[in-house]
């Protein structure tokens, strides 16, 4: 009894520090900032307000989240600003709660039903805490026992498994080339791990089924999905700011935390224009190409994926609905193959309208958007002679501004049955 109570009074005391360290997005407003080519400028300007910058990368104006208590300031520099949300948090929280799905009894699984069937689509109709999802994982290995398995390519700075699933179809594991997923590397993008998660569960319930078009996939290709690159970032989402987009790597000589691990990898890492030296900044690429233990064991394990060749690599993002072609680091640079990977990104871009009406912009990534140095497409087509290597930046689309990077929950399921279509249509293309 009183050991309970104890526990009782400790578990207060935890959730009341954990709220009290939660970043509050109360009162923020959201601001739309006409650049005029002037961008740097602005960006010295705003350097010291509180703010947070909640943009999907347009290259003529940028969304801005400011501070309460710095809103006047910010109105007082004069910017060719508009007003686009009074309060910040209130538009988080259309996303909905994270929700437990195998502690609640939505998921009703005993233990040897979980060991066959795979889960239930109602996964898809919350956000989920961080260790459900590789749970979920392990639930759908176990449902295809014969042609899968769970691989962890390293840890993480704070020590998490950075794990994936590879899928191979009858001749049997690692015997050909791999169509390679990414998911989460930038924290807040939430979208990402639920429709990397949407793919897998359809490639194996197709296998499973014999569906033709899917058993055809499993004859050409491998499949290694990783959906959380970033999970020290992903749980500091869940747990902090849901904002947060880098590691959580800490570097000396500065109090601000993290790297990109989208400009980390080693490949025109240190080319001017595409990333940021400063340890403070969004986009801040580390001290050396690969110095992030994240990158640094994907850059491992993607080494090991050469032999067979990477087909097709997918960077998978949140927001601005864009399926982004190499290159970043150079807005002139163009893939050897790019003809044919516009024709196919064109019809990807399709076969995802065709579902819903959701479109889909597409083109090379720098010229298409803005330029990125040590990105993970990059280094999969410039190093590793991938030969598709994209970013598909999910819903919602480019006018999100105020917050797109929670998309409601209720369009999970949307989001991945319309790349289930694309996807499917580029397996069955290239
Ligand atoms: N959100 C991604 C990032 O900032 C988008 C990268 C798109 N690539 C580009 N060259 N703009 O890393
Ligand atoms: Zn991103």
């Amino acid at each position: 009894m009183r050991v309970q109570s104890a526990i009782t009074a400790l578990a207060v005391l935890v959730t009341t520090v954990a709220a009290e360290d939660r970043v509050s997005y109360d009162g923020y407003k959201v601001f739309r900032i006409d650049t005029h080519d002037n961008s740097e400028e602005i960006h010295r300007l705003i350097d010291g307000l509180h703010a947070v910058e909640v943009s999907c990368g347009e290259s003529d104006h940028f969304e801005l989240a400011v501070a309460p208590e710095d809103v006047e300031a910010f109105q007082a520099l004069g910017l060719d600003a508009s007003l686009l949300s009074e309060d910040l948090s209130v538009d988080l929280e259309l996303e909905g709660p994270v929700e437990s799905f195998y502690e609640s009894e939505e998921s009703n699984y005993t233990i040897e039903v979980r060991q066959q069937a795979l889960p239930a689509l109602s996964w898809f109709s919350s956000y989920r805490p961080y260790a459900d999802h590789a749970t979920f994982f392990s639930q759908m290995q176990a449902a295809f026992p014969q042609n899968s398995r769970i691989f962890n390519v390293g840890n993480s700075h704070q020590g998490r498994s950075i794990y994936g699933i590879h899928l191979w179809g009858p001749n049997g594991q690692g015997n050909r080339p791999a169509i390679y997923f990414h998911g989460t590397v930038h924290a807040r993008e939430w979208i990402s791990a639920p429709v990397v998660e949407y793919l897998t569960w359809q490639l194996i319930n197709g296998y499973r089924n014999n569906d033709a078009l899917v058993r055809s996939f499993f004859n050409k290709y491998d499949f290694y999905i990783v959906p959380f690159v970033n999970p020290d970032g992903f749980v500091h989402t869940q747990s902090s700011d849901r904002l947060w987009r880098k590691n959580r790597q800490p570097r000396s000589g500065t109090s601000c935390v993290g790297t990109d691990g989208n400009r980390n990898w080693n490949f025109q890492w240190s080319t001017p224009g595409g990333a940021s030296t400063s340890p403070c900044s969004e986009t801040y690429r580390g001290q050396a190409a690969g110095d992030t233990p994240e990158i640094r064991a994907l850059t491992t394990f993607t080494n090991s994926l050469r032999t067979r060749g990477i087909k097709l690599f997918i960077d998978w993002h949140s927001y601005g609905q864009y399926i982004l072609l190499p290159y970043g680091y150079n807005c002139q640079a163009r893939a050897p193959n790019h003809n044919a990977q516009m024709s196919v990104a064109a019809g990807y871009s399709s076969a995802i309208r065709a579902v819903s009406g959701t479109r889909f912009t597409y083109g090379p990534s720098c010229s298409t958007l803005y330029a990125t140095t040590g990105s993970s497409p990059d280094y999969m087509g410039g190093a590793m002679g991938a030969e598709y290597a994209w970013t598909v930046e999910l819903r919602p689309g480019p006018g999100s501004g105020s917050s797109g990077f929670v998309l409601p929950a209720g369009q999970i399921a949307a989001s991945g049955a319309e790349q289930w279509e694309g996807i499917k249509y580029v397996l069955n293309t290239i």
